[in-house]
């Protein structure tokens, strides 16, 4: 039986229980965070929680526990589950808690509901991301503070219905003729040899993994622009790759049923993954 991380305690899954009255469960208020786990080591912890933290200002809430608290929390929970070993993610959830009865406005006192556990992770072995992915466009439904990593996930939920139905991996959002991110990752093409990100702003969320993608590029001279991406753009690029904590760097190798590029795993993708595994391994110290 799965053991969670519950408002300070770990209990055994079906004894972990909130209340009907959960400001997250009713109304969805409340934030989330991913974070990947190797072999008991966690990847980009402090990225994480620090967005966690900014998540909880942007939405009026306060910092929960400290890095500190959640580096005990998650040792906890990966040895409790025996998670020590092999890949996992961690999904962390902080909602607005109880009120005494169902009520839009903000209650001036809360008390916080806390959750943790562990998740499987659904990163792809090498061999099976060189054969490539296929993505299609999709009109971005969602609301315009994507910046937030809020729980509220309806829109996402149904776009990736439309991606399901056609057998694809991902959805590349457009929103006002802009390529802006996927339904659970961020967006890379390359463009005439320039490897391109949409820039940060509230219409996608500031990816922990896009993040490290751009640090990973400056650090082996791969000169990577945060600009933004037209639909034309993103017809013409070279290479696509979707990035996320679960996902790590997917090649999309096919959008809209027609081929990006040749039609192969190109190679700036085949760089960066080689950059992004030495960085896996390098946390596990
Ligand atoms: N999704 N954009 C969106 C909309 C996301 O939901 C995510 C992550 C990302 C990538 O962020 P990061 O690199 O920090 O994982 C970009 C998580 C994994 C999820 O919803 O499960």
């Amino acid at each position: 039986m799965p053991i969670i991380y519950l408002n300070g305690e770990y209990l055994p899954q079906e004894d972990a229980k909130i209340s009907v009255m959960d400001r997250g469960f009713l109304f969805g208020d409340g934030v989330y965070e991913v974070v990947p786990v190797y072999d008991g080591y966690t990847l980009g912890l402090e990225e994480h929680i620090d967005r966690l933290d900014k998540s909880l200002a942007s939405i009026h809430m306060q910092a929960t526990l400290s890095l500190d608290g959640w580096k005990k929390v998650l040792n906890e929970l990966l040895e409790r589950n025996d998670k020590k070993t092999g890949e996992h993610s961690i999904y962390i959830q902080v909602t607005r808690g109880a009120d005494e009865t169902r009520n839009h406005a903000i209650p001036s006192a809360y008390q916080p509901t806390v959750l943790a556990f562990c998740t499987p992770s659904k990163s792809q072995p090498r061999h099976t991301l060189e054969k490539g992915f296929s993505a299609i466009t999709l009109d971005d439904t969602r609301r315009r503070d994507c910046g937030i990593k809020a729980i509220t996930l309806l829109p996402t939920i149904l776009l990736y219905e439309e991606v399901k139905k056609v057998g694809a991996l991902e959805a590349i959002l457009i929103r006002n003729g802009q390529a802006l991110e996927g339904t659970s990752s961020n967006l890379f093409v390359v463009i005439n040899d320039q490897l391109l990100t949409p820039p940060l702003n509230n219409q996608i969320l500031g990816g922990v993994t896009r993040e490290l993608i751009i640090k990973l590029a400056k650090e082996n001279d791969i000169h990577c622009l945060e600009k933004s991406i037209s639909e034309p753009m993103l017809h013409d690029a070279s290479e696509i790759w979707m990035t996320g904590s679960s996902k790590e760097i997917v090649p999309i190798t096919k959008l809209n049923d027609k081929p990006v590029g040749t039609g192969k795993v190109g190679p700036f993708w085949q760089r960066m993954i080689d950059y992004y595994q030495e960085h896996k391994l390098s946390i596990r110290k």
